[in-house]
């Protein structure tokens, strides 16, 4: 069944927070150097038969010109929840007037990286150490990541909203 995809509203905060819990160990996520509090984020949620899915938590950058995906998971593998969250995060930016959206995704997790790819996003950056660097003073980030390797890097990908080759 195709999922529902709706803004995030007030009572869906038990299940974000479990969401980002599960994923991220914490609702606070570091990008870029940055921390978020990413359960007080604007986004998606995804329903499948009335029961929630996956979600996606966006920023917006100050004057509007970007917006960064901070969170994007699905407790539905290969149902097409991830796609069709990404998809309404990218129409919320461009309705926004956004010209680019981007992410980050930490260097061990191989499979974001070819979904992300295979949704028509593109590598843009390395962030060589940062998250070695940020490691240093937020102690409890973990050292190992998906398939046992270190995370040390932020790898990102971005999408031009205004070009539709990209
Ligand atoms: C990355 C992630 C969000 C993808 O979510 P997902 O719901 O599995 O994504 P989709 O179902 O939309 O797409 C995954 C694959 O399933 C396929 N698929 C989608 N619907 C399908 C269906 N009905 N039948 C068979 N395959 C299907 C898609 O085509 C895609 O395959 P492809 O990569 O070969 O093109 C998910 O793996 C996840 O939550 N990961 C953990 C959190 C994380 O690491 N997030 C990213 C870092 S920010």
């Amino acid at each position: 069944m195709a999922p529902v995809i709706r803004p995030i509203e007030p009572r869906d905060l038990p299940e974000i927070q479990a969401e980002l819990e599960t994923h991220w160990h914490s609702t606070q996520i570091w990008s870029l150097g940055r921390m978020h509090q990413a359960d007080a984020l604007p986004g998606f949620v995804a329903e499948v038969n009335g029961a929630f899915a996956g979600l996606v938590t966006l920023n917006m950058d100050p004057g509007g010109w970007q917006c960064e995906v901070i969170t994007l998971s699905s407790r539905m593998p290969a149902g097409g929840v991830g796609a069709a969250l990404l998809a309404a995060a990218e129409r919320h930016a461009r309705a926004a007037g956004c010209r680019r959206i981007f992410l980050t995704t930490t260097n061990d997790n191989t499979h974001a990286m070819r979904f992300y790819q295979r949704q028509g996003w593109c590598f843009c950056t390395l962030h060589k150490g940062i998250v070695d660097r940020v490691r240093t003073v937020i102690t409890d980030l973990p050292l190992l990541g998906f398939h046992g390797i270190q995370v040390r890097d932020e790898i990102e990908f971005e999408r031009w909203l205004a070009d539709s080759a990209n």
